[in-house]
């Protein structure tokens, strides 16, 4: 029946699935941290691992509860071995390896970039190969062309930066609160996109990204005009107008990179289709601009349901299954890596 268990500890969310034959979803939990984080306005990498060994076991008992199934009926256990934080990485690391171990279960590495590709084949429809995959995430923000399973090719990255870093970054100093995506992305929805004109680095003749200068661009125009509000002062955020210009304005200078880079990959790689997925991906404007400039385009655009564009384990599960069917299965000695290329 082709079983595989899916862990993802490599940021702040303690995730474990089950997905049968590398595409039903048969339990995926995700247990996350961020009322841990949110007072610091980001991930403390110490805090997110010992919450991680709190919880590992509590959420892999809930994942097979909910199946239905036990560890002996595992065919495999695909764990995320990088990259993300060390830590985190090691608790999840560390746990798969035990199980595996002790009930003679397949050990099967998965790179959490590999994952967040394979989420997209968790749902319907799916595309075929090859095609592109925009990865924009918390910590990566990558274009991929994909030819196959196993065979992934990088075409441009961030050069500082990851989208979802801007988003966090720009929602701390605006006295949001963390994480900035779903709070920008709510009182951008009030403001006015083209109220101000931030940069957008297209980086012409490459597809690389760059974000640090539009983070810098924003910090400017609010001291410029004293508009960041403490924490305390959240509740008046929906009356702010000029907060919401400032999110809708920052918004928009986003997503235009990210869309226009992509069009232009369509048509550099004669590839007309395209996943969009990672944890921005789960912004309802980006998903909106990006199958409109599909539709443009004459390109298929597959954008995950948002609770799969953002870290589960159920794509873990799904990669780690095309490893189990390639043979690829890990040793126990299998070790994270912080910093780990696709
Ligand atoms: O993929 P993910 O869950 O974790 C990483 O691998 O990093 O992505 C988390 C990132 C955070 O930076 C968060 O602010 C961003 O995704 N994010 C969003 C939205 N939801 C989450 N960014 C923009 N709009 C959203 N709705
Ligand atoms: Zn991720």
């Amino acid at each position: 029946m082709n079983i595989i268990l899916g862990i993802d500890t490599s940021c702040d969310d303690t995730a474990a699935a089950v997905v049968e034959g590398g595409t039903k979803v048969i339990s995926n939990i995700v247990s996350t941290q961020t009322e841990i984080h949110t007072k610091y306005g980001g991930i403390v990498p110490e805090l997110a691992c010992r919450r991680h060994i709190e919880m590992i076991w509590p959420v892999v008992n809930e994942a097979l509860s909910v199946a239905g199934i036990q560890l002996d009926d595992l065919s495999g256990l695909a764990v995320c071995n990088g990259p993300g934080l060390i830590g985190s990485l090691l608790i999840g690391c560390s746990f798969a390896k035990a199980i595996c171990y002790s009930r003679n279960v397949p050990l099967l590495a998965v790179n959490h970039l590999e994952g967040h590709i394979f989420s997209v084949f968790l749902e319907e429809p799916k595309p075929s190969f090859p095609f592109l995959a925009l990865i924009v995430s918390g910590g990566h923000t990558c274009l991929y062309r994909v030819d196959d399973f196993g065979a992934y090719r990088e075409l441009g990255r961030t050069r500082d930066d990851a989208a979802g870093e801007a988003y966090d970054k720009v929602s701390k100093l605006l006295g949001l609160g963390y994480p900035g995506g779903p709070l920008i992305e709510k009182i951008a929805q009030k403001g006015n996109r083209s109220a101000i004109e931030f940069p957008r680095a297209y980086l012409q003749e490459s597809f690389d990204f760059s974000f640090s200068g539009l983070k810098t661009a924003v910090l400017n125009f609010v001291k410029r005009n004293e508009l960041s509000l403490t924490l305390k002062d959240t509740s008046r955020i929906a009356h702010h107008t000029s907060l919401n210009d400032v999110a809708a304005s920052f918004q928009a200078s986003v997503i235009d990179v990210l869309v226009r880079k992509t069009e232009w990959a369509i048509e550099k790689e004669g590839i007309r289709r395209v996943v969009l997925t990672g944890g921005v991906a789960a912004n309802r404007e980006l998903r909106k601009r990006m199958k409109e400039m599909g539709h443009e385009q004459e390109a298929e655009v597959f954008i995950p349901s948002p609770f799969f564009c953002t870290d589960n384990a159920a794509m873990i599960a799904s990669a780690g299954y095309c490893h189990l069917n390639a043979g690829n299965i890990a040793g126990l000695d299998l070790n994270p890596k912080a910093y780990m290329p696709l």
